[in-house]
């Protein structure tokens, strides 16, 4: 990797694209050697602009790391991922240009976890319907009734730091829990007692299936529509991941038809969800604009990580969070 661009005594600029909460900026700034800046108002050319020359970019999801901006890059030791997520950093370019990406990657694990299962109770328990009825000033007790979750049985597709603590959530909660993780390890099994399916299968035994996978090209439309036919009807479908791994229309579909009795969606293939998405119109569907990751806990801690790693990556040649090369 890049380690030798620049003269050991010039200082290492990294420039901060995407908003970072001031205790990651304190760490780079305390850093002797490194010299933060704060592009996060600049449009794409001054982005480029700022580029040069700079040792390290950190980003959240809203700037898009393509192979242009990595080419502008050329003297770019590290990029670092302020969040889990890294569909959005071309990392295969990075490679080529010998760029190391890192991302915070236990940071968002207990709020995106915590979200999933709000998303889950607020569409068994209608949460939102009663809400809203209640400031029409409606007090339907008879009609709002809900879905017990103990005793149902919980899909969980993926089962990493995410995953993992959903399924000590489930079962805390009462449910029988069922998993699918084509990576999973035997370790993993053993700690967590998995009872694990192939994906068919689970779509089709699971009363509530919820997904915590990164999206790769793999992966694109996992849930689609066949895969929605498998899931019994009156089935409950969760996405707190990443939009792309739900087919939207086909999940529209089966929300309006009833297959699919609610869904809890954090995640869209495009976002903001564009006006004519057809979710805006569904029935029994939760949405939330991606927040599993906005607890003031997790914001903290997600830019104490990444300025923690991109601060050990550049002056001690640490690595450990590194996605593209050993630790
Ligand atoms: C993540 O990947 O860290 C979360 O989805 C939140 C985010 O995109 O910043």
């Amino acid at each position: 990797m890049n380690t030798e661009k620049d003269g050991p005594q010039e200082e290492l600029r990294v420039i901060v694209a995407d908003p970072l909460l001031p205790e990651g900026f304190d760490i780079l700034r305390e850093a002797s050697g490194i010299t933060v800046e704060d592009h996060t108002q600049d449009g794409p050319d001054e982005l480029v602009r700022a580029l040069v020359g700079a040792a390290g970019l950190i980003v959240r999801s809203r700037t898009k790391v393509d192979a242009d901006l990595i080419r502008a890059g050329s003297s770019l030791q590290v990029i670092g991922r302020a969040g889990v997520g890294v569909d959005n950093i071309d990392i295969d370019e990075a490679t080529r240009h010998g760029i190391v990406v890192l991302n915070a990657p236990a940071a968002n694990t207990y709020s995106t976890v915590e979200l999933a299962f709000a998303l889950l109770l607020g569409s068994v328990r209608r949460i939102p319907e009663a809400d809203a009825s209640i400031r029409a000033g409606e007090w339907k007790r008879k009609e709002l009734r809900g879905t017990q979750l103990a005793g149902k049985t919980m899909g969980i597709v993926g089962v990493g730091r995410v995953g993992g603590e959903m399924v000590r959530r489930a079962q805390s909660f009462g449910m029988r829990v069922l998993a699918h993780d084509p990576y999973v390890t035997e370790e993993r099994r053993n700690e967590l007692a998995l009872d694990m399916k192939p994906l068919e299968e689970l779509l089709r035994a699971a009363q509530i299936v919820t997904i915590h996978v990164p999206l790769a090209d793999e992966n694109r439309g996992l849930i689609g529509r066949s895969e929605i036919a498998l899931m019994p009807a009156g089935s409950i479908l969760i996405n707190a991941a990443r939009g792309g791994l739900v087919d939207e229309e086909a999940l529209a579909e089966a929300l309006v038809s009833g297959h699919l009795s609610a869904a809890g969606i954090d995640v869209f293939e495009t976002e903001p969800l564009p006006d004519g998405s057809p979710l805006r119109k569904a029935p029994n569907l939760v949405m939330t604009p991606h927040i599993g990751a906005a607890t003031v806990e997790a914001q903290r801690e997600v830019s104490r990580q990444i300025a923690v790693s991109i601060r050990d990556a550049l002056l001690l040649n640490d690595y450990q969070t590194a996605l593209n090369r050993d630790p």
